[in-house]
Order: structure tokens, then C-alpha cells, then sequence
């Protein structure tokens, strides 16, 4: 039997980047992927572990060393590699100082990466991983209540709303788009524009997804924002973009990843309450007036990220995933959220 093709993963140590890699293992693709360290391969290498790949792929692992704001190691990193998933792009919990700090490394990033995927002539098509954020923000009342986003629309950078989360992803997006059709040679590309992304950990780092259900968790503020998420399970979003990478009509296509719906926060501490008993006893209950947390960002410079996004709900449509790759979403909002907070408590990554 011939040799699976080699899949580059860029950002290894990320949340998604693991579940992709771990997919990417369970249909027997070789894998390598890229740190800004290497001394996080071990890590990479335990979470693998974690998540039962066996030993033998785990070491047959390649990690190679990129930094999204440095020319090199891209060159090395893409030499024989079929197909790139460029997952790793800056995704803080807090606003940044300035919003090139986010927009620098995920356009200028993610330009690195197609240059050298188009440079090494083995790539046929390369997945990137932008956002919702990309398509659904700065765009208020613009479209009626409970409109569902498509692949069709696209961030207002215009707006005063748009952070620079959004903006970075975005830019990054339409800068690839752009590269493409102008200098992308035979080099195809996909987009994927996943929701939040909720379902497990695989280790104790753990990052800005996990950080509503951490937070309610650990009691660590004493009441609940009126916030509202889209839901993707972090397995579901990585098989999508598995077909993403190998469906021929995924060519040219951005792709939404949305599974079950809507949930707010106040639910999600429901569903913690619900189904962890004792160890949801910090899990506050009192959900904070809009006007008490508008105050509250005027002193929080955290609480402003949040701000512009209260009361309000976004809804997205995965219509087009499901026509054009088959794909299914498994995991609905309770199953994502239980898997998030039961890996957290499992790995000792909350304070209870
Ligand atoms: N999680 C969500 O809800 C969500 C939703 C929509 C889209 N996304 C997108 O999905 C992707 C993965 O997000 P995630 O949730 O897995 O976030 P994450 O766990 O924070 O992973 C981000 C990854 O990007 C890497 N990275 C950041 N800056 C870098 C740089 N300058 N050079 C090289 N690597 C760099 C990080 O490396 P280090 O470990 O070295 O920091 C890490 O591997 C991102 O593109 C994000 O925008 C996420």
C-alpha cells in the first residue's frame, strides 16, 4: 500500500491544531507540524497520547520550528508536504495594546505560509482556518433579527465595533483570497470560518475557548454576562477541515462551522449545575444587567471585549457544509460543553 500523504499543521500546541492533527492520525495522513519552540513538541506529543493515538505515529510525529512574524523555517517546514491545515494565528482573551499585534502575525502569517506552500511546488491545496469573526461582525442592523450569517458576507472594518480579533482575522482572510487569485499559481485554497469552538481539552494549557466555561467553573467572577455563543465541538470543526482538504469542490470556498445552534451563558452554567453536582458549586447564578457590565468596561479594560456583543445573538447557517462536503456536525451544544468542563476537571486545569 503507498505512503498517506504529508499534512503540515501550523501551530501544533493550538486547540483546534491538535484535534486536526489527531483526525489527520485516525486516517492514517503522515504529520508535521510547526512551534514557534521546540521545546514544545513533548507537550504536543502528551496530548496526542491523551487522545489514544498510538505510539508509533505519536513518534513518528515531525516538528519543526516557524514563527508566524519570521521568514524562516517555512521554507523547511513545507518541503514534500501535500496538503497544509494553517491553523495558528494569535487568539487572546483580552484586547490587545494595539491591534497589529494580532493583525501583523495573522495576515502577514498567513501570507508566509502560502508563499512558501506555493514555493514548494509538492502542495496542492492549502485549508485555512479564519472565523465567524470574519463574516459576522460591525454589521449592526444591517440584517433582520435571527438572520443566519453566510459564506457570502464579510466583517464591516469600517465599523467602530470591529475589534481587532475580528479585523485580524478578516485581513488574514481576504489577504489569502487575494494572494491567490494573484500570484497562487496551481496552489488551491480552502477556507474554514468555525463558531466557538467548545468540546475537550487535551491538556492543561489550555486556551481562550476554554476560558467562559473556566471562568464559570472557578467562580471567578460573581455573575453571568448576557452573552450568547455559537457552538462547534473542537471534533466536529476538525473533521470539517479534513474535507475541506480533500473534497475537490471545496476548491475556491469558505466554509462556516456551526453545530447545534445557539446557547447563552447562563445556560452553559445550567448545564454545568445540571450534570456536575458538587463540583459545579462555584458556578455563579445571578446573570449581570447589560448596564452594570457597560459600567464595569469603563474601569476593565477585559470587560470591553465583551461589551459590544451583549444581549445580542448571531446565528450562522452550515448549510453549505453539509451540501458541499457531507458534512454532519456529532456533538450538540450539551455534549461540547460536558466534554470541555469533564476534560478541564479530568486534567486538573480548573480550580474547583
Ligand atoms: N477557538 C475558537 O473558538 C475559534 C473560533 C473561530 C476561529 N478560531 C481560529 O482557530 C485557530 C486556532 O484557534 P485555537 O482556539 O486553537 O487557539 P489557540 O489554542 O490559542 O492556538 C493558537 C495557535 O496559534 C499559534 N500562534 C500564535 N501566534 C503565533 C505566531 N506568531 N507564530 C506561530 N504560531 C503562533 C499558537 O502558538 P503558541 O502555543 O506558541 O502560542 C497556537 O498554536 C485560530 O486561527 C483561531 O483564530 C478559533
Amino acid at each position: 500500500m503507498s505512503e498517506k500523504p504529508l499534512v503540515l499543521v501550523t501551530g501544533g500546541t493550538g486547540f483546534l491544531a491538535i484535534w486536526v492533527i489527531v483526525h489527520l492520525y485516525k486516517k492514517d495522513y503522515r504529520v508535521r507540524t510547526t512551534v514557534r519552540s521546540l521545546s514544545r513538541a513533548d507537550g504536543i506529543k502528551a496530548q496526542l497520547r491523551e487522545a489514544g493515538i498510538e505510539e508509533s505515529k505519536i513518534s513518528s510525529l515531525e516538528v519543526y520550528e516557524a514563527d508566524l512574524l519570521k521568514d524562516g523555517g517555512w521554507t523547511e517546514a513545507m518541503k514534500g508536504v501535500m496538503f497544509v491545515q494553517h491553523v495558528a494565528s494569535p487568539f487572546p482573551s483580552s484586547l490587545p495594546k494595539h491591534e497589529n499585534d494580532l493583525i501583523i502575525p495573522a495576515r502577514d502569517g498567513t501570507l508566509r505560509v502560502l508563499r512558501a506552500a506555493r514555493d514548494a511546488k509538492s502542495v496542492h491545496r492549502v485549508v485555512v482556518t479564519s472565523s465567524f469573526a470574519a463574516i459576522a461582525y460591525g454589521h449592526d442592523n444591517e440584517y433582520p433579527e435571527l438572520y443566519k450569517y453566510t459564506e457570502k458576507e464579510w466583517s464591516n472594518l469600517e465599523s467602530k465595533d470591529t475589534s481587532a480579533y475580528p479585523k485580524s482575522k478578516t485581513l488574514a482572510e481576504q489577504a489569502a483570497w487575494n494572494f491567490i487569485e494573484k500570484e497562487g499559481g496551481s496552489l488551491e485554497l480552502t477556507v474554514i470560518n468555525p463558531v466557538g469552538i467548545f468540546g475537550p481539552v487535551l491538556g492543561k494549557d489550555v486556551g481562550t475557548s476554554a476560558r467562559a466555561v473556566t471562568e464559570l467553573l472557578e467562580g471567578s467572577v460573581p455573575g453571568i454576562p448576557q452573552l450568547s455563543f455559537q457552538v462547534v465541538d473542537v471534533r466536529d470543526c476538525a473533521d470539517l477541515h479534513l474535507r475541506a482538504m480533500k473534497n475537490p469542490n471545496a476548491k475556491g470556498e469558505r466554509f462556516i462551522g456551526v453545530g447545534e445552534g445557539t446557547i447563552w451563558m447562563a445556560d452553559i452554567a445550567k448545564l454545568l449545575r445540571k450534570n456536575l453536582g458538587d463540583k459545579a458549586q462555584k458556578v455563579p447564578k445571578f446573570v449581570f444587567p447589560n448596564s452594570f457590565v457597560r459600567i464595569l468596561s469603563l474601569f476593565m479594560p477585559v470587560v470591553r471585549l465583551i461589551v459590544k456583543e451583549l444581549g445580542k445573538e448571531k446565528l450562522a447557517s452550515n448549510a453549505k457544509a453539509k451540501e458541499i462536503l457531507g458534512w454532519q456536525w456529532q456533538y450538540n451544544n450539551e455534549e461540547a460543553i460536558m466534554a470541555l468542563a469533564n476534560s478541564l476537571i479530568k486534567l486538573g486545569a480548573v480550580k474547583i
